[in-house]
């Protein structure tokens, strides 16, 4: 690996001290390891290598849309999967392959862990993180939990294990809405963490009562609803397309609002040829491949990114590349490891939501969140 050439950017973070409006975020720092980019000939080498080692060392791979294309592709032409955080947790578990290499985030690789404990999980990089895990540690996320003892603990997956054991339910933004309106109609309070933005939108869409952990995304809060009404105007027959965990006012402009998944799902359902995209631009990637006569155009940033000047890609998506992932599998290096009595006791919550997503699956034929209505200009 050429180690000279890695780049080591700052990212800030908020880092809330407690419930969503009752109190102001501190910036915290962090970094983020971006590997070089791989020439032409050293992609075909590694890639090779890889085909190879997945084989080799009975592998699978599972990526999330947000990564590098490569290992999208890589993914789906070894067998394996690009997907949600969803689908990457139940492929994972499901897969009779003995190692699975996750290519994501960290909460990613350890909800793999959790489901899958006698299987080896491994990462490019396992430094990859989510300002959302960040911000929401778990003696402070404790105490929270401590101060609403009424409450159902509602967590969504970007969140460590720690944090995941001290709920009740777990979702992902393709299941949220489901799951949140499934306990309000059985009269069940909800504390709701880490995404304000995410449970904001969960909580004007089925007027359930929450309460709120403070918490963002580096990438979607940058999404600004201003300059995205200008480049309305300009596209005039654009539809919009947002994932939740964006800001409010971002939000209301969508026609579609949804997970990663719902995203895909509406751009090859609506009945327009443009698309604004609010999301990471990872996403880009399987959007134009899959819809090779439409077009996709990102949507305007603050300009704050750590990783581009004005697009929104997550610096820690950015770690993982083909060079790590060869390296993992080659040395076994990386591999995510999670406290078994912090796994066991997570594992409950996760488990809940499979279950429930699975029976809507049975009874509505399509995956929840699959195609989230938009709440605005439909
Ligand atoms: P999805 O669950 O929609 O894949 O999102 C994960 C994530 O990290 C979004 O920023
Ligand atoms: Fe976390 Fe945002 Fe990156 Fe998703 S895009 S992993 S929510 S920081």
């Amino acid at each position: 690996m050429a180690h000279s050439a890695i780049e080591l950017k700052e990212v800030d973070y908020e880092m809330p001290s407690g419930t969503e409006g009752a109190s102001v975020c501190e910036t915290r720092h962090a970094w983020a390891r971006i590997p070089p980019e791989p020439s032409l000939a050293q992609r075909d080498a590694l890639k090779r290598e890889i085909r190879a080692l997945l084989k080799e060392r009975n592998a699978v791979m599972i990526s999330h849309y947000y990564v590098h294309p490569d290992l999208q592709d890589l993914a789906e032409e070894t067998g394996g999967l690009v997907s949600d955080s969803l689908e990457m947790a139940r492929f994972g578990r499901d897969h009779p392959a003995t190692t699975l290499v996750v290519s994501g985030v960290r909460f990613m690789g350890e909800s793999a862990k959790i489901l899958s404990p006698t299987k080896r999980v491994l990462m490019p990089d396992m430094d990859a993180n989510c300002s959302l895990d960040l911000g929401c540690p778990v003696d402070a996320f404790s105490a929270f939990c401590d101060a609403h003892p009424d409450r159902t603990v509602v967590v969504y997956a970007n969140t460590s294990a720690a944090v995941k054991a001290r709920s009740d339910w777990l979702v992902t933004s393709s299941c949220a809405l489901d799951i949140v309106r499934h306990l309000s109609a059985q009269g069940q309070k909800i504390l709701w963490a880490p995404d304000r933005h995410l449970g904001g939108y969960i909580q004007r869409e089925t007027g359930a009562d929450m309460v709120m952990w403070g918490g963002s995304c580096i990438v979607h809060d940058e999404f600004k609803a201003f300059e995205l009404q200008e480049l309305m105007k300009a596209h005039p027959k654009a539809k919009v397309l947002v994932h939740p965990e964006s800001p409010p006012d971002v939000v209301a402009l969508a026609h579609a609002v949804g997970s990663t998944s719902a995203i895909l799902n509406a751009a090859r359902t609506l009945d327009a040829h443009e698309f604004i995209v609010a999301t990471d631009n990872g996403m880009l990637h399987k959007l134009r491949t899959l819809n090779p006569d439409k077009v996709f155009i990102e949507a305007p940033t603050a300009g704050n990114s750590a990783t581009c000047k004005s697009c929104a890609h997550c610096p820690w998506m950015a770690m993982n590349g083909l060079q790590g992932l060869a390296h993992v599998l080659k040395t076994g290096a990386n591999e995510i490891l999670v406290d078994p009595a912090i796994a066991k006791r997570a594992r409950v919550p996760i488990d809940r939501m499979l279950a429930f997503t699975a029976a809507l699956k049975g009874k509505s034929g399509t995956a929840p969140g699959q195609m989230v209505p938009g709440i605005g200009a439909a």
